[in-house]
């Protein structure tokens, strides 16, 4: 019989202190290192969910909102938004806290799609996803939304649909010179 899970059973949360060597010139902390956190926490997620080592196929886009200070506690905290086949899109929510004062900012988040694969490292099935609240209900449904839209962007354009004279005036509004 197939296996339903809920997105609480594989929620994952962790904290980390930012230290001085994870910061850049400017005594904030790396993009790429923050970076590296979430697709760490994406992949507990996704393998607590499909019970499989995931790996990551795609990360969506992500706006780095506010810097994170050194010395600033970092929660990261990821949930299975949801799922295909063999693919989980897992959501990651970054938010610092100054450990003085207590506030707390939102600093990113993202989506990024894992996938389950077996020992020989093919892709495999995975649970389904029980939806318990709107919350896990609008989460799901933006990731479809999401998904075809991606879709959307992949498709356009193509090398062999690509018409070049009907950009050329369009580029002429950017700070682009163009030297065929
Ligand atoms: C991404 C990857 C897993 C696709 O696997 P695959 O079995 O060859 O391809 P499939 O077409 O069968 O796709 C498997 C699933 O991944 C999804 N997928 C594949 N490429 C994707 C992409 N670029 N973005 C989002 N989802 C993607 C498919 O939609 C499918 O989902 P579903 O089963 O839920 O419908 C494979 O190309 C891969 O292993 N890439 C390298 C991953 C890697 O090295 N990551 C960095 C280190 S972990």
């Amino acid at each position: 019989m197939k296996k339903f899970k809920t997105n609480t059973d594989s929620r994952v949360v962790i904290s980390e202190l930012m230290l001085p060597s994870h910061s850049n010139f400017s005594g904030k902390i790396h993009g790429g290192y923050i970076l590296s956190l979430m697709d760490q926490i994406a992949f507990a997620c996704a393998s607590k969910h499909s019970e499989a080592y995931c790996v990551t196929a795609s990360v969506d886009k992500v706006d780095f909102l506010k810097p994170v200070e050194v010395g600033e506690l970092m929660t990261l905290k990821a949930s299975v938004n949801h799922v295909g086949t063999t693919s989980m899109v897992v959501g990651v929510r970054v938010e610092s806290e100054n450990i003085q004062t207590g506030k707390v900012k939102h600093c990113n988040s993202s989506y990024f799609t894992m996938v389950a694969k077996n020992d020989k490292g093919k892709s495999i099935p995975i649970p389904g996803l029980i939806l318990e609240n709107e919350t896990a209900i609008r989460r799901f449904v933006r990731s479809i939304i999401r998904k075809e839209d991606a879709q959307i962007r992949r498709n356009r354009f193509k090398e062999s649909e690509f018409e070049l004279e009907a950009h050329l005036e369009i580029l002429s509004k950017y700070n682009v010179k163009v030297n065929l």
